[in-house]
């Protein structure tokens, strides 16, 4: 089986994406993580994904202002020219345009802080601990113009501990993240060339 050359998105740190990179260097994963781009030039996961040998490149949202559609645009011309067939989102902290997100429906996946559909959005662990959930984590779905909406992946969940910050419990729910988003893309692009005649 050829493997899909996979774009990760980001927009901070990279712990996602570095994992994700990590993966894909394993034998037999199906995803060729040949690109990573970011919308911020100051995004840590650059460096990281730089030094493992992965080509880093900034699509920079400010210059665009709200024309979210130029810098959709730019961002697609960046993908197009390397032969880009999958996207994976790892912390990019931009709202896609129905239009991209049509354009890469069925070839785009996203991992969230919570488990889904509780906490769209943004500050899911405050969220989970002042709605006093017992339990929390993080969800891979499909790509859907609805924000935080499409079919699940997977799912992880932690426990929710009496001494909990936001904080503490961010810190427990990515630390599952980064081995359900290896599972989860692998399974992802696996059925995705099952499907394909
Ligand atoms: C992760 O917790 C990811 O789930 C979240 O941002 C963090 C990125 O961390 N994504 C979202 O909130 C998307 N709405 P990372 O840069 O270390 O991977």
């Amino acid at each position: 089986m050829s493997r899909v050359p996979t774009a990760v998105l980001m927009s901070g740190g990279g712990s996602n994406m570095d994992a994700l990179l990590q993966a894909a260097a394993t034998p037999g994963y199906p995803a060729d993580i040949r690109l990573v781009v970011s919308n911020r030039p100051d995004a840590g996961g650059l460096a990281k994904a730089r030094s493992r040998g992965v080509e880093a490149v900034v699509v920079d949202h400010r210059p665009f202002g709200a024309n979210r559609e130029a810098f959709e645009a730019a961002l697609q011309d960046v993908l197009a020219a390397r032969g880009i067939g999958f996207i994976a989102l790892a912390g990019f902290m931009r709202i896609l345009t129905p239009g991209f997100v049509s354009l890469w429906r069925g070839r785009m996946i996203n991992i969230h802080p919570s488990l889904l559909p509780r906490f769209k959005g943004l500050d899911t662990h405050a969220r989970a601990l002042a709605a006093g959930d017992a339990e929390h984590g993080c969800t891979v779905h499909w790509v859907t113009p609805e924000l935080d909406d499409g079919e699940i992946i997977a799912q992880a969940r932690v426990p929710v501990l009496q001494d909990d910050d936001a904080h503490r419990l961010a810190a427990r729910v990515l630390a599952e993240e980064h081995k359900l988003y290896r599972t989860a893309l692998a399974a992802a692009v696996r059925s995705l060339t099952a499907a394909a005649p």
